[in-house]
């Protein structure tokens, strides 16, 4: 089965609002609604998963309801402490509900990315499927500098040629998603930034799937004014 995980668990405290992120209006509604609207465009997923911090699952609900999204296929599952242990709570979820199999797909993507395309989300779907791993990347048009350890110097430069920048969806075989993870030491897993490393991690590999810049991660205030200007565009 397919399943998608759209993680909306955190607080956002970079952006800074009185209200997470992910529930701001983008338009005419919220940025995490505009975000599982593509996700139900996309008829073969089984069924998506909405990881939520506990406090805002009614509010979460309520949202939905607000917006007139009641499709069978949608679940709320608690967010955990961290992204990756968001991921977590929603397969425990998944397994609950769907039992396991060793060809589940889950297609996890941040919920504060709402220009994703359906092209994104197909091509994820069947790379994981090949691969049983994959992370949606753009170009990194700038060369990207590694700095020491005190950020004070250029420690390598590396090719550009080689260099991209993660986005999400990042796709995987879900057992293997959670025996990656439970494989890693707790000082591992603190230092995860995205859900492809368990795999790196693991020596798994991991294939690529392009992404578009429009598929950026709504972090700050400025990020949300560019989102709102781009509205009009159509991506898809
Ligand atoms: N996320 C999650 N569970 C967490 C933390 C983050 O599901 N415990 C989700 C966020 O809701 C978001 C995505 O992971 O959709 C990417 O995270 P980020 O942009 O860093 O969001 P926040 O954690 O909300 O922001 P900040 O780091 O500024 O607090």
């Amino acid at each position: 089965m397919i399943f998608a995980g759209i993680v909306a668990g955190g607080m956002g405290s970079r952006f800074g609002s009185d209200i997470p992120k992910q529930f701001l209006k983008l338009g005419n509604k919220p940025i995490v609604v505009h975000t599982v609207e593509k996700f139900l465009l996309y008829s073969k997923f089984d069924a998506i998963f909405i990881g939520v911090n506990e406090n805002w699952i009614p509010y979460a609900q309520d949202l939905f309801k607000t917006y007139g999204i009641n499709s069978e296929k949608i679940f709320f599952s608690k967010g955990g402490k961290d992204r990756n242990l968001t991921i977590m709570s929603i397969i425990d979820d998944i397994e609950g509900k769907f039992g396991k199999s060793d060809d589940n797909i889950i297609v996890t993507h941040d919920a504060v990315r709402p220009f994703v395309t359906l092209r994104i989300i197909g091509e994820n779907v069947e790379a994981a499927k090949l691969y049983g791993a994959c992370d949606t990347v753009v170009n990194s048009n700038d060369t990207i500098v590694e700095s020491d350890v005190e950020r004070k110097e250029i420690r390598s430069v590396p090719n550009r040629k080689y260099m991209f920048l993660g986005q999400t969806p990042q796709s995987f075989n879900m057992s293997k998603l959670k025996i990656f993870f439970n494989n890693l030491s707790e000082s591992q897993k603190s230092e995860l930034t995205d859900a492809c490393k368990i795999f790196t991690l693991n020596n798994q590999k991991v294939h690529l799937v392009m992404g578009e810049f429009s598929n950026f991660k709504i972090t700050t205030m400025s990020d949300y004014k560019i989102a709102n200007s781009l509205l009009e565009i159509k991506f898809d």
